[in-house]
C-alpha cells in the first residue's frame, strides 16, 4: 500500500484546525515585526506591495489601512492563509486592487512593486538565490525590500529547505545572496526574540 505523504509543518504550510491555532499564536507573537516592516515602508509611500508567504494578512492589511497602497499583492501556498488574508483584505475592494492568491516564491506576480516584503518565509525557499535575482527584477528604482528573518538556534534549522537557513550564520549569509541579487541593505534590526529585520533598496 502506498504510504501517506507527510504533512508539513504548520510553519510551513498552515491548515485545518491547527493552523487555525497557529495562525493565531503566530499573529500574536509577530505583531511587533509587522509594525516595524510598515514603519521601513513610509518612506517610500508605496502604491504597490507584494508580499511573499503573508500568513494572516496582517502587514498587507496595514499598507492599505496606513500606508494607503493601491495595488495590494500577496502570494502564499497555504489554502487557509490565502481564504484567511482575503477575507481580511475584503474591506479594501473598493480602494485597492486586491491579488490575494496560492503561489509562492518561485510563483511570483508581475511587477513593479514599490515595496516587497516576506516576514518568516524565507526559511521556506527552497533555492533563495533565484528567489532574490526575481524579486530585485520586480523591485522598483526607488522601491524597498524587507526582509524578516525568524530568529532560532542553528540546532532547529536541519529540517528547512532553505540551504542559507541552515546555516549558523544565517543572517549574514541572506545580505550576502541579496548583494549578489544586486540589493544593498540599507538598514537592520532585531526585532524582539523572535525576528530579524533587513531593509534593502535595488542598488
Ligand atoms: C511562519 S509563517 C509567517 C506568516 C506571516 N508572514 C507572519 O509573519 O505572520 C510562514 C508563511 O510562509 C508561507 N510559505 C511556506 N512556504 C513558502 C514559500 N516557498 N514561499 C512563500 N511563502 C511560503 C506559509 O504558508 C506561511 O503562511
Amino acid at each position: 500500500m502506498a504510504e501517506k505523504p507527510k504533512a508539513l509543518p504548520q510553519a510551513m504550510r498552515p491548515s485545518g484546525v491547527a493552523g487555525r491555532i497557529f495562525a493565531w499564536l503566530m499573529r500574536r507573537q509577530n505583531k511587533p515585526a509587522y509594525d516595524w516592516t510598515v514603519k521601513q515602508l513610509r518612506p517610500v509611500k508605496p502604491k504597490s506591495v507584494l508580499e511573499l508567504g503573508f500568513g494572516t494578512g496582517d502587514v498587507l492589511f496595514e499598507a492599505a489601512r496606513r500606508l494607503k497602497a493601491k495595488r495590494l499583492v500577496g502570494r502564499d501556498p497555504s489554502v487557509l492563509m490565502v481564504h484567511t488574508a482575503q477575507k481580511k483584505l475584503g474591506r479594501f475592494r473598493r480602494k485597492a486592487m486586491l491579488d490575494i492568491a496560492l503561489g509562492d516564491d518561485r510563483r511570483l506576480a508581475d511587477g513593479p512593486f514599490d515595496a516587497i516584503v516576506a516576514l518568516h518565509s524565507f526559511q521556506f525557499w527552497e533555492d533563495p538565490e533565484t528567489t532574490l535575482v526575481r524579486l530585485h527584477a520586480l523591485l522598483s528604482l526607488k522601491g524597498r525590500f524587507v526582509l524578516v528573518l525568524r530568529r532560532r538556534p542553528a540546532r532547529h534549522a536541519g529540517w528547512l529547505p532553505n540551504p542559507l537557513s541552515r546555516r549558523a550564520d544565517e543572517m549574514e549569509a541572506a545580505i550576502a545572496a541579496a548583494g549578489r541579487a544586486g540589493f544593498v541593505l540599507s538598514g537592520q534590526k532585531r526585532i524582539g526574540q523572535h525576528s530579524h529585520g533587513l531593509v534593502f533598496t535595488c542598488g
